[in-house]
């Protein structure tokens, strides 16, 4: 009877431990006015995801939760996934107005949370489970400052800033701040998310007649201002960051976003890594078309946490968050990614520009500033 019990109990323990999985979720915008991001990003997540199916010998279950492109929902997607779907990690948000909403839920809650594209400071700032697997906006603002001015001549700007987005916010406030120091002239045009006229703000622009216009927010938004710009006269230059990165910016604004610059985290020209040519081989094969800066991102995210649910040896959501600070040169789809005690990834920022319809690599920089 003994000899019974203590079979059975083995056995069990067998079962319980082969079925056991690793589950994460996937926190996108998946419906809404950013879902193109949240989709971009999920096409990468599931190819990392194909390409790894396991950590620590168990399968890894992904739990895919859409925000609906909603600071609310974007709050309430995060504590599902962890009070309901009891994930032990959380990779996203896209939008880093979302990723604020979700990342105090993930800190209070204790369970590490790496976003793929939130590049607003903020998103990580005196948290100890809120990461992200790119650079941050002082950073790529400072980047576009230096870009226009060195290389395109740029010496006055015209900046537009969407007043509903922490990233809008805070990346017109670096790049102001970099234009400046590098001795250029700037003014401000205010607009808010779903703005469909910009008549008001282009005629105190065509005023003024700067060089560029610089536009921080989403791409529904920036492809209507470039057209309504180009609509009324206006024959300067556009500059936008990496809110623009999205086939659709090419799709709504036509014509008129031909030779637009914009600062992003990645194209597949610029590719760098083995395991990065692997992706975009996959990615096409898979989706027929190149892959994105938020699918490159989506998929380095996945690897990244599962490189550091692997070195943590365990499950545990401290370990977990504490070894995804110590990512160092993590070679994934967007070059290599060193993450720093304060959850920040430092890499160089890629410049596109937009020819022929298409978005084409302009080369990768490292701000002085
Ligand atoms: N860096 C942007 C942010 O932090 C990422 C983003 C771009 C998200 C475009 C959505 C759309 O919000």
């Amino acid at each position: 009877m003994r000899k019974f019990l203590v079979v059975l109990l083995a056995l069990l323990a067998v079962v319980c431990f082969s079925t056991k999985v690793v589950k994460i979720a996937a926190v996108l915008p998946m419906t809404g006015n950013i879902a193109a991001f949240g989709q971009m990003a999920w096409q990468g997540i599931e190819i990392a995801h194909e390409m790894k199916t396991q950590v620590l010998g168990m399968p890894v279950e992904l739990v895919l939760l859409d925000n609906r492109s909603d600071k609310v929902e974007a709050a309430n997607a995060v504590s599902r996934a962890i009070d309901f779907e009891k994930v032990v990690a959380i990779i996203g948000e896209i939008a880093s107005s979302h990723s604020l909403a979700g990342g105090a839920i993930a800190e209070k809650k204790g369970i590490p949370m790496i976003s793929p594209t939130s590049t607003n400071p903020l998103v990580t700032q005196g948290k100890k489970y809120v990461n992200r697997a790119c650079f941050i906006d002082p950073y790529q603002g400072a980047a576009m400052a230096e870009f226009a001015y060195k290389n395109l001549g740029v010496r006055s700007v015209a900046v537009f800033t969407d007043i509903e987005q922490d990233y809008s916010v805070g990346l017109s406030t670096f790049f102001r701040a970099a234009m400046k120091k590098l001795g250029g002239r700037v003014f401000n045009e205010f607009y808010r998310t779903g703005d469909q006229d910009f008549t008001a703000q282009l005629t105190d622009v065509l005023n003024k007649n700067p060089d560029a216009i610089y536009i921080t927010g989403y791409y529904p938004e920036i492809a209507l201002i470039c057209r309504q710009a180009r609509d009324l006269g206006y024959k300067g230059m556009f500059l936008a960051g990496d809110g623009a990165d999205a086939p659709e910016t090419i799709k709504i604004g036509g014509e008129a976003v031909e030779g637009l610059h914009f600062t992003t985290h990645y194209h597949p020209d610029g590719t760098t890594t083995e395991i990065g040519q692997e992706f975009v081989k996959r990615f096409r094969e898979k989706y027929g078309t190149n892959p994105s800066a938020f699918a490159a991102l989506g998929f380095d995210a996945y690897l990244i946490l599962l490189d550091a649910i692997e070195r943590a040896g365990s499950t545990d959501p401290d370990a977990i968050a504490k070894a995804i600070r110590e990512t160092k040169d993590f070679e994934g789809a967007s070059g290599k990614t060193t993450i720093g005690p304060d959850g920040n990834a430092m890499k160089p920022v890629v410049i596109d520009v937009v020819k022929d319809g298409k978005f084409e690599y302009a080369g990768s920089i490292i701000p002085q500033l």
